[in-house]
C-alpha cells in the first residue's frame, strides 16, 4: 500500500518489524541439521548435513557502521562469507578488512558498553570467512555496481544516506537481499525511489532489512507491545528526544575537492545526511511512527536553527529542532533534538495514554499509571538481532520486508526538516510528493566541485 491517502485513520498500514526471532532461527537451523542434505538458497547446489551452504555478502561503505554490520552478518550464520568490499576511499576498505580479520569491532563504535559486549561474545573463528581478495575490493563512486556484479547474494548498504536510494534500487534490481542502514534517503524523491525498491523486493521475494535497530531491541518490542495491548489506554501524545553533543569533523586539507571534503564531513551536509534530524534523530521519529502502527502524521510544524555550529567543516545543517506532528486521530507527537556541546543530553521516549504513561530510554522501559509494568526480560544486542533475523529469513526462504515503514519513518524526519527550514506547516502529502532533490544524481558523482545550499532561514526558505 503505497498511497497513504487510501487508508483510513487508525488503520495499520503494516505490522511490526516482523521476521524471525533468534529462537526461530535456531529451530530452523536445527531442523536443517536433521536432514541429510541441504540445498543452497542460491541455486541448486547440495551440501552435506554438517555444512551450511555459503551466503556471500558484500559491504558498500566500509565505515564504522558498515564494518559493524559485516561483523554481525558473519556472526549471524556460520555460512556467511564476506565476498566483496566497496568504498570511495581505498584505505577504508583495508581498515575494514583488517578489523574483520582481527575480529575487532571498528574503532568508531567502541564504547565501554561495547567492550563489555565484546567480552561476552562467544569466540567464533570468523577470519577464514572474511578474506576478500584484491580483485573483489572495489574503489570509487561506481564501486557498488562492480560489487553487485561480483556474485554476492546479500548486500549491506552503509554509505552516507544520500546515496542510499540509488544503491538500494541497483541492489534490488540485481536480485540481491539487502540490509540497509537508516536513514533511507535525504529527500522526497529519494523516499519515493525507496518505496519503489521495497515494492520490487516484495515482488522478487527478496529480504530487505533496515538499520532502524530499535525495532529489533527486545525491551523496546516488549514496551510497544504493552502499549498496543492497551496497558496505557488510548494514546494521546508522544514526546521523543535526541539531544546529544556535536559531531566529529575534518578540516579541509590541501588537494581535497569539494566532494572529498563533503564526504569526509558527510554528516554536516544536507544532501548527504539530510541534517541531523534525518540522520540521527530519525531513530526517535521511527519509534513515534512504530507506536502509531502505520497511522501517518497529517502535518508537522516546527522550529530549528543553527546557533553553535561554526566553520566550513560544520557544513550547512542546523543544530537544533523542535517539532509537533499532528496525527489524524488527534494524537500529537512532539520531538526535540539538539547537537550542541555542554547542554543537557537526553535520548528517551514518552508515550502518554488515557490510563498511563510508558517511558523508554537506552536502559529503562516502564509503564506507570493504572496498570504498572517494568520490562524485566533479558535485553539483547539489537544490531546482532537485525542480522540474525535477516539471515534466518533467507535460509528459510521467507523474505522479510521492512521497506514501507523504513521509508515512511525517513519521510517523517524529512517533513520535520522541511517544516523547520521553511517555517511552514508541511503536510505528509507535500513531503511525499516533494520535488526538492537535495542529493545530486549519479551523473554528478565524480571528484570535483559541488556547490552546497545556504543555511535555510525560516520564513524565507522555499519548499519545492
Ligand atoms: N543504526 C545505527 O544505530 C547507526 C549508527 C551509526 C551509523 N548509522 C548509519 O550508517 C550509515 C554509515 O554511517 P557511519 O557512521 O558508518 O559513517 P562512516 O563515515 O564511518 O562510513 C561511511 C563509509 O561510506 C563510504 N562512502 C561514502 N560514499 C560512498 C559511496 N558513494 N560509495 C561507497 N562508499 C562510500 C565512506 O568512505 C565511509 O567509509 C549512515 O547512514 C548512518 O546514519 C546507523
Amino acid at each position: 500500500m503505497s498511497n497513504p491517502d487510501e487508508k483510513q485513520p487508525n488503520e495499520p498500514l503494516f505490522r511490526d518489524g516482523g521476521g524471525f526471532t533468534r529462537r526461530q532461527f535456531v529451530q530452523t537451523s536445527a531442523a536443517m541439521a536433521a536432514v541429510p542434505l541441504i540445498i543452497s538458497p542460491f541455486g541448486g547446489q547440495v551440501f552435506g548435513a554438517d555444512e551450511l551452504p555459503p551466503i556471500k555478502i558484500g559491504l558498500v561503505g566500509c565505515g564504522g557502521r558498515g564494518t559493524g554490520a559485516a561483523m554481525q552478518a558473519l556472526h549471524a550464520d556460520d555460512g556467511v562469507v564476506l565476498h566483496a568490499l566497496a568504498d570511495v576511499f581505498a584505505p577504508k576498505i583495508e581498515r575494514t578488512q583488517k578489523n574483520l580479520s582481527d575480529g575487532l569491532w571498528p574503532k568508531e563504535e567502541e564504547t565501554d558498553e561495547d567492550e563489555d559486549e565484546k567480552k561476552e561474545k562467544p569466540e567464533k573463528p570468523i577470519h577464514p570467512r572474511c578474506q576478500v581478495p584484491d580483485s573483489r575490493k572495489f574503489v570509487g563512486f561506481d564501486a557498488y555496481q562492480k560489487l553487485l556484479a561480483s556474485g554476492v547474494d546479500v548486500v549491506l548498504l552503509a554509505t552516507p544516506p544520500g546515496f542510499r536510494p540509488w544503491h538500494l534500487a541497483a541492489a534490488i534490481n540485481a536480485g540481491k537481499h539487502v540490509f540497509c542502514e537508516k536513514p533511507m534517503a535525504t529527500d522526497g524523491p529519494g523516499v519515493r525511489s525507496v518505496l519503489e525498491s521495497a515494492k520490487l523486493a516484495r515482488e522478487k521475494k527478496l529480504s530487505l532489512v533496515s538499520g532502524f535497530c530499535w525495532r529489533y531491541h527486545t525491551a523496546k518490542r516488549a514496551t510497544i507491545a504493552e502499549i498496543e495491548n492497551g496497558r496505557i489506554g488510548d494514546l494521546r501524545a508522544i514526546y521523543t528526544t535526541y539531544n546529544t553533543g556535536p559531531l566529529h569533523r575534518n578540516d579541509r586539507k590541501e588537494g581535497w575537492s569539494d566532494w572529498e571534503f563533503q564526504l569526509r564531513n558527510w554528516q554536516h551536509f544536507d544532501h548527504l545526511s539530510g541534517d541531523h534530524l534525518v540522520e540521527q534523530a530519525v531513530h526517535s521519529l521511527d519509534k513515534m511512527m512504530w507506536v502509531m502502527n502505520g497511522v501517518l502524521p497529517e502535518k508537522v510544524t516546527g522550529v530549528g536553527g543553527r546557533i553553535a555550529r561554526e566553520g566550513e567543516s560544520s557544513g550547512n545543517i542546523y543544530d537544533h529542532f523542535g517539532l509537533t506532528y499532528e496525527f489524524p486521530n488527534g494524537v500529537r507527537g512532539f520531538h526535540m533534538s539538539r547537537q550542541i556541546p555542554n547542554c543537557a543530553n537526553d535520548n528517551s521516549d514518552l508515550f502518554i495514554g488515557a490510563r498511563g504513561t510508558a517511558y523508554m530510554d537506552w536502559d529503562h522501559h516502564k509503564i506507570t499509571g493504572e496498570s504498572e509494568w517494568t520490562f524485566d526480560g533479558k535485553s539483547n544486542d539489537m544490531y546482532q538481532q537485525e542480522h540474525d533475523e535477516l539471515f534466518a529469513s533467507i535460509r528459510a526462504g521467507k523474505p522479510m520486508n521492512d521497506g514501507d515503514w523504513m521509508a515512511y519513518s525517513t519521510l517523517a524526519a524529512i517533513m520535520g526538516r522541511m517544516a523547520a527550514y521553511t517555517g511552514r506547516t508541511v503536510t505528509w502529502q507535500e513531503a511525499l510528493e516533494s520535488e526538492e532533490a537535495l542529493m545530486p544524481g549519479p551523473d554528478q558523482w565524480q571528484w570535483g566541485s559541488l556547490a552546497t545550499n545556504p543555511v535555510p532561514v525560516p520564513g524565507k526558505a522555499k519548499m519545492s
